[in-house]
């Protein structure tokens, strides 16, 4: 692979791991403020900001409250923010119509940040989830999760979010066929710069465990998500996903979790070179917060390393929570 590395010891591999000097010369991959989008958690209510208990330093924000995220993500020089609504059970129906209410958590968060920040670039998440009754990402139909029913409801769940003011819809629900028709819907209705960041390859993960406590879907889940989301065994089926949603208008594509499937974000970009992001998720996040509230690791050196990792495996960007904190520690070298 390399014919040209002459033997020990004219090769030495030390020589140029001597100092920081040269190890900033030969460096390959570097992380910046501007490859994060930060995952916030928006709820009900007004002047709220609660800490997430599985989540430690990850807050709910009310819409009033959610302008402040918005300002310090500015500030520090954040591109994106990603809304995700809390809903309590009193806000689920098993017709999901929450989803679309133009007036929903999200609608609402994205009109705030607009007005407030306009330059802050403000993606969604589109599943059902977060307004359903049964925590799928789907419509429940005698214990199943029908496809296409949902993928017209997720078509009208974009496009309240595209006319809020939307800039790159995130659809997370891992339905066959509702990239296309949220592409064509968006063009139909002259929303032509809206992008898509296609969830393409997610897989039906344990690391999500905080994040179903952070949205208020971890009581209402009956089953599991195993029809819909990824088999952890399989990576050829990743990039069938990625060709698919790619083929029918998706800008960007992401691999979740991010850490556990490192191999498949290397293989996604050196298969399409498309815009590659991988979503950090909750449990790997919590994990190295448990971690490092134990004393058992560097919580800071932990966090910059396991974000350089996706910089090394081809993403373009990370959806992590660690964004500020990051963020503000890249800021200050
Ligand atoms: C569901 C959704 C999930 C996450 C983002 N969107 C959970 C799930 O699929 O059950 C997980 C994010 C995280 O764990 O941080 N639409």
């Amino acid at each position: 692979m390399h014919p040209i590395q002459a033997p020990y010891p004219a090769t030495r591999l030390r020589r140029t791991r001597q100092n920081d000097g040269i190890r900033g010369l030969v460096r390959e991959n570097y992380l910046s403020a501007a490859d994060f989008i930060w995952p916030v958690f928006v709820r009900s209510g007004t002047d709220i900001v609660e800490e997430i208990p599985s989540m430690p330093g990850v807050m709910r924000r009310s819409v009033d409250r959610i302008v402040d995220a918005a300002i310090e993500a500015r500030d520090l020089g954040i591109g994106a923010l990603c809304l995700f609504p809390y809903t309590g059970l009193e806000e689920r129906t098993e017709d999901c119509a929450g989803a679309w209410d133009p007036e929903n958590h999200t609608n609402r968060a994205i009109r705030a940040i607009k007005a407030a920040v306009p330059e802050m670039v403000v993606m969604t998440d589109v599943a059902l989830d977060t307004y359903n009754i049964n925590g799928h990402d789907g419509f429940v139909e005698d214990g199943e999760i029908v496809n296409d029913r949902t993928v017209e409801a997720l078509v009208k769940m974009s496009l309240e979010q595209a006319r809020a003011g939307a800039d790159i819809i995130g659809p997370s629900d891992m339905m066959d066929g509702r990239i296309g028709a949220i592409r064509n819907a968006l063009e139909t209705e002259g929303h032509q710069k809206v992008m898509l960041l296609s969830y393409a390859a997610k897989y039906a993960s344990a690391f999500y465990g905080p994040f179903r406590d952070a949205v208020g879907a971890s009581g209402a889940l009956t089953g599991d998500k195993k029809t819909y989301q990824m088999d952890p065994a399989n990576s050829d089926e990743a990039l069938r996903l990625v060709a698919r949603d790619l083929s029918e208008g998706a800008d960007m594509v992401m691999v979740k979790p991010g850490l556990p499937y490192l191999d498949i974000c290397r293989r996604v970009k050196d298969a399409f070179g498309a815009p590659t992001f991988a979503y950090q998720v909750s449990g790997e996040y919590s994990m190295i917060k448990a971690a490092a509230a134990a004393g058992m690791v560097d919580e800071e050196r932990v966090m910059m390393e396991s974000l350089m990792a996706f910089k090394r495996a081809g993403c373009d960007g990370i959806l992590t929570y660690f964004a500020p904190a990051a963020a503000r520690l890249l800021n200050a070298q």
